[in-house]
């Protein structure tokens, strides 16, 4: 979430947990656990080096238990990555390889196909909200392919559900944010969220299929049910859920997971910019950022009510979980599932347990804050997807504490264990679930630099991370390096990877750092990266494709793009980057300040969907027609209009894998 980059300093998390350099002979002492050939730029595909990350110990047994073929998809035949890496660019315009194509599918304002009405966009952002609610949100984000039939691996037909993650105000009205009334807030709150679209492959085009029965918005506004531990808890009783079981809306929706049920996860990242927090915030609200004196805000609270804390105290506990949400049924209710704990959920990654029980890997994209992982107490049923309901609901939520010596162990957070109890105010298991950052700095976690997405490699199991940056590490009065976290201050962000000691329920793990971004030719040695091929820094988005590349997006803040003191130049970009080798090479660049996010692919690997996010955005003042830095006007370059959000569809002109 770029705008925040210099909010950051602020975050609150001043538990008196241990970091690991106190034990630690040097900083960068975790580099060395990288093999020495494994940095040789020139690895093969029947590279030795592969092989053993292929074969590597604990990861080897994760992917024996997975049943996967042994490594021949990324070893049989020819180079892992075939395409000609592209330059950065500093263009208002999307670039891709020779021989490929990127098209705009589907922009902020374009109507998703719900059959109750289709609003056209109006470009100077005329719309109202009753309008905004049948069209796609802005700020597109994370983003999956279903393929229809459900099940199926169609490649031409699906439903593609993403996020919307926050509303860039400024954009959203002819008069920007001038005279702030609730007519303004509605309109806001219905351009976040989620969209449902029905899309399909025609003529070698893809298109969204309107009207759709399957089309559908889900905002801040939508009805859902809450799930888990919390429901019902008295704090999670409010004026419009006096059970605490019911609930209104999601928002700033940032990355995502899917089930092997055929469900979507959407998660609730950094809720706590929605509200006006009360003067009189407690140690637990100001855990979470509801304190005065956070001075960003999206001014809902103004004029609603629901979202000024003083007068809906409990209001704000009803965000920053993960929620489930069927596509394929558009009537069903989403579901906050609170088993999977409460903070700045950046992602939810499922991943298959040996017995059929899932893990869900998440981070919590603050600054100093951690990596959970949750493991259900039963395994999914694959006859009956019913069954699958209430799944998440039940099981272990677990914290990561990356030990110096390269080990790393899943701490319990589980009430009236590791000093989760009342007297450190946790009275139940719902108290953990609501607080679960202060639950995490109990049991002693590693504070990481900003976890962002995290990917499964499908065939050694490895878990890979990205860490985007932390510029407060080191500063005065905070904490310095840790082994995982190595880097103070850390401006370029890095990227780690680890390996379950058994399977993905196991609760001891393996890691290693992966990669240092950043110019590693930078003046500033502090700051030095390791680096393969192309360069790039602050990694958010990250997927690992079928044969095992990873594609990492990245989102350095429009405040120090292009800026001449920092290492790394060009709009945003996505690379495609050897597991082995670590080479990494350009695929795409963005548009001038955007964030380049929520790359998926169909089942057959021949269509990318790539989500552009906030082409334009300045800072604070956003696309605010006011603003007099306007960056962008991408994608329609209408001199009246502003730059919008966009999903773009890459594919090859032959009709190829992409990437290979
Ligand atoms: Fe919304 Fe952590 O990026
Ligand atoms: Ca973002
Ligand atoms: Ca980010
Ligand atoms: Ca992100």
């Amino acid at each position: 979430m770029s705008k925040f980059f210099d909010a950051l300093a602020g975050t609150p998390n001043q538990s008196a947990n241990p970091y690991l350099t106190d034990s630690l002979d040097a900083p960068l002492a975790a580099q060395s656990a990288v093999p020495a050939d494994s940095t040789a730029s020139s690895a093969s595909p029947d590279d030795p080096s592969r092989r053993a990350l292929l074969a590597g110990s604990g990861a080897a047994s994760v992917a024996a238990l997975a049943g996967l073929p042994a490594c021949a998809p990324l070893l049989g035949g020819g180079p892992l990555v075939g395409f000609e890496p592209i330059a950065s660019s500093a263009e208002d315009a999307v670039r891709v390889p020779r021989g490929y194509d990127a098209r705009v599918l589907v922009a902020w304002g374009d109507p998703i196909g719900d059959a109750r009405g289709m609003p056209a966009f109006r470009p100077d952002a005329s719309n109202s909200a009753a309008e905004q609610e049948l069209q796609s949100g802005t700020h597109h984000d994370g983003m999956h392919f279903f393929a229809l039939p459900a099940g199926s691996s169609n490649s031409s037909h699906g439903l593609l559900v993403m996020n919307h993650e926050y509303p860039d105000n400024g954009a959203l009205f002819p008069d920007g944010t001038a005279n702030w009334s609730l007519d303004k807030v509605r309109k806001s709150q219905a351009a976040v969220g989620c969209s449902v679209q029905e899309v399909r492959l025609q003529d070698g085009r893809w298109q969204l299929v309107r009207p759709s029965r399957f089309a559908r918005r889900i905002h801040a506004n939508t009805p859902m049910q809450i799930g888990g531990p919390a429901a019902g808890h008295p704090g999670m009783r409010t004026a419009h859920s006096p059970s605490g079981r019911e609930s209104l809306g999601t928002f700033n929706n940032c990355a995502n997971g899917f089930t092997p049920w055929g469900t979507y996860l959407t998660c609730e990242e950094n809720f706590s910019f929605h509200f006006k927090p009360a003067a009189d915030a407690t140690k637990f609200e100001e855990r979470y950022e509801l304190s005065p004196k956070v001075r960003f805000s999206f001014r809902w609270g103004e004029a609603d009510p629901r979202f000024d804390v003083a007068r809906s105290r409990n209001e704000p506990n009803h965000f920053g979980w993960v929620v489930e949400i069927d596509p394929h049924d558009p009537q069903s209710v989403p579901v906050k599932r609170t088993a999977l704990g409460r903070f700045s959920h950046e992602g939810a990654t499922v991943v298959e347990c040996a017995d059929g029980r899932v893990a869900v890997y998440s981070g919590d994209d603050r600054a100093f804050e951690y990596i959970y992982k949750f493991v259900s107490s039963r395994p999914w049923n694959r006859q009956d997807r019913a069954a699958n309901r209430t799944l998440l609901d039940e099981g272990t939520l677990y914290v990561g504490r990356f030990n110096a010596d390269g080990s790393g162990e899943w701490l319990e957070l589980i009430h009236g264990r590791n000093g989760l109890t009342a007297e450190n105010g946790f009275d139940s298991q719902a108290a953990v679930v609501m607080f679960a950052r202060a639950a995490a700095d109990q049991v002693g976690a590693t504070k990481m630099d900003r976890p962002e997405w995290i990917a499964r490699h499908p065939l050694s199991g490895d878990m890979y991370c990205t860490l985007t940056n932390n510029t407060a590490r080191g500063r005065p009065g905070r904490e310095g390096p840790n082994a995982a976290n190595p880097r103070a201050p850390n401006p370029y962000g890095h990227i780690i990877r680890w390996s379950e000691q058994g399977d993905h329920a196991a609760t001891r793990f393996r890691w290693e750092i992966f990669a240092l971004a950043g110019d590693p030719k930078h003046e500033n040695a502090k700051v030095r990266g390791n680096l393969q091929g192309d360069l790039y820094a602050s990694p958010d988005g990250l997927v690992i494709d079928k044969r095992g590349v990873l594609w990492v997006q990245t989102d350095v803040s429009p405040s120090v793009l292009l800026r001449k003191d920092y290492a790394i130049y060009g709009n945003n970009q996505l690379l495609a980057v050897d597991p082995v080798s670590r080479q990494a090479q350009r695929f795409l660049t963005g548009p001038r300040g955007c964030e380049v996010t929520g790359t998926c692919f169909t089942p057959d690997g021949r269509t990318m969907f790539v989500n552009i996010q906030h082409p334009g955005e300045v800072g604070a003042g956003g696309t605010d027609p006011g603003n007099p830095r306007k960056l962008s006007n991408w994608p329609d370059f209408d001199p009246r209009g502003r730059p919008r959000s966009a999903t773009v569809v890459v594919r090859r002109g032959d009709g190829g894998v992409i990437g290979s």
